[in-house]
């Protein structure tokens, strides 16, 4: 497979994008979803101050080879950083917009061991099924903060599987958000597709593989985040995440992310040791974040240092 050269601007490569792109199927529903999450948090307020939503982005976008998707090509993610950092962020009283891939991991669900989910229950003598005691606190726990997020008004939860859904989500989000100005915050953990196959240049059925060598031209996915920041929602504040296994370029590429799309912060991790620890890149200073303990989540440190960051930003003139 190879790369595509493009010829076309920078705006003709996001409108051929969602042009070419399957339509979503639940489109109005979704639109009926934000639309009551957004006129319901914005007429709220924490501690005397008009309540913050952020989109948190959340695992692999897929890209199908094929309409009736047999094969897709995917990115690495588990979506555990995504569903860890709702979590904090909805403990600093954000209102969060959970954009996550199908069945990555889920908020609230973090802490719960990797049993498999029979694990947790058992029979009782008069079968009636109940949580096993080993796992009764934690589940309680989670239990718990999800509803209450939920119930809240805290939680609204949309999944995505293609880098076609994803995106035509994100706009929606972002359009649908903008109104927050700078009480917005863009959360992209997601790891995102660089290369697809236009649905209109794509096989309909199944690839055959007695016809030989598959020989398959890939195309550029436009960068959306120049869009975001520009059109969507020019006053949110942005972080993106940069994902390298080469620690020699990782912070010259978080650098050349920032000034590029005109991040805010852009949160640098390696392949090798992003749970440990991540850098935190603004135009002025670079921050190391190192997980405290065997047990914590760097994500706990990671929420405290943006919600600083952009309570700095909501000061700003
Ligand atoms: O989910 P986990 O297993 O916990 O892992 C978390 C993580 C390692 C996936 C996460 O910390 C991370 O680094 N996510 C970003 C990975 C990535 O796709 O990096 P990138 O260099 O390809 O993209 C950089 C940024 O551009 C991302 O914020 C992405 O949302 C954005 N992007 C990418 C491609 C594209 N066409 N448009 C975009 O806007």
């Amino acid at each position: 497979m190879d790369s595509s050269t493009q010829s076309e601007s920078p705006e003709e490569e996001v409108r051929s994008f969602f042009d070419s792109a399957p339509h979503l199927k639940n489109s109005d529903l979704i639109t009926q979803r934000l639309k009551d999450f957004v006129d319901k948090n914005s007429h709220a307020s924490e501690n005397g101050k008009p309540r913050r939503i952020v989109c948190v982005t959340s695992g692999g976008t897929t890209v199908p080879l094929e309409q009736r998707c047999v094969r897709y090509i995917d990115n690495f993610s588990s979506g555990h950083r995504g569903a860890a950092s709702t979590e904090y962020f909805v403990r600093a009283g954000y209102a969060v917009i959970f954009l996550y891939r199908r069945g990555s991991c889920q908020p609230y669900c973090t802490y719960l061991p990797e049993d498999s989910f029979l694990d947790f229950f058992e029979l009782s003598e008069d079968s009636t099924i109940q949580v096993r005691q080993s796992h009764s606190a934690v589940v309680k726990k989670s239990i718990r903060d999800y509803h209450a997020a939920v119930d809240h008004g805290f939680l609204l939860e949309l999944p995505f599987t293609t880098i076609f859904e994803y995106l035509q989500i994100l706009q929606m989000v972002a359009t649908s958000i903008s109104h927050f100005g700078s009480h917005g915050m863009f959360y992209l953990a997601a790891a995102v597709s660089d290369f697809y196959v236009p649905w209109n240049d794509m096989a309909e059925h199944k690839i055959q593989s007695a016809s030989g060598p598959l020989d398959m031209r890939l195309t550029q996915v436009p960068k959306m985040l120049s869009v975001l920041r520009k059109e969507w929602a020019p006053s949110a504040f942005c972080v993106s995440f940069k994902l390298e296994t080469d620690p020699d370029i990782l912070l010259k590429k978080a650098d050349a992310a920032l000034n590029k799309y005109q991040m805010h912060v852009v949160v640098a991790n390696l392949l090798a040791t992003y749970k440990q620890e991540v850098v935190a890149v603004t135009k002025s200073q670079r921050t190391t974040i190192r997980k405290h303990s065997q047990e914590a989540h760097v994500e706990e440190q990671i929420i405290e240092l943006l919600v600083e960051k952009h309570a700095d930003y909501l000061e700003q003139p």
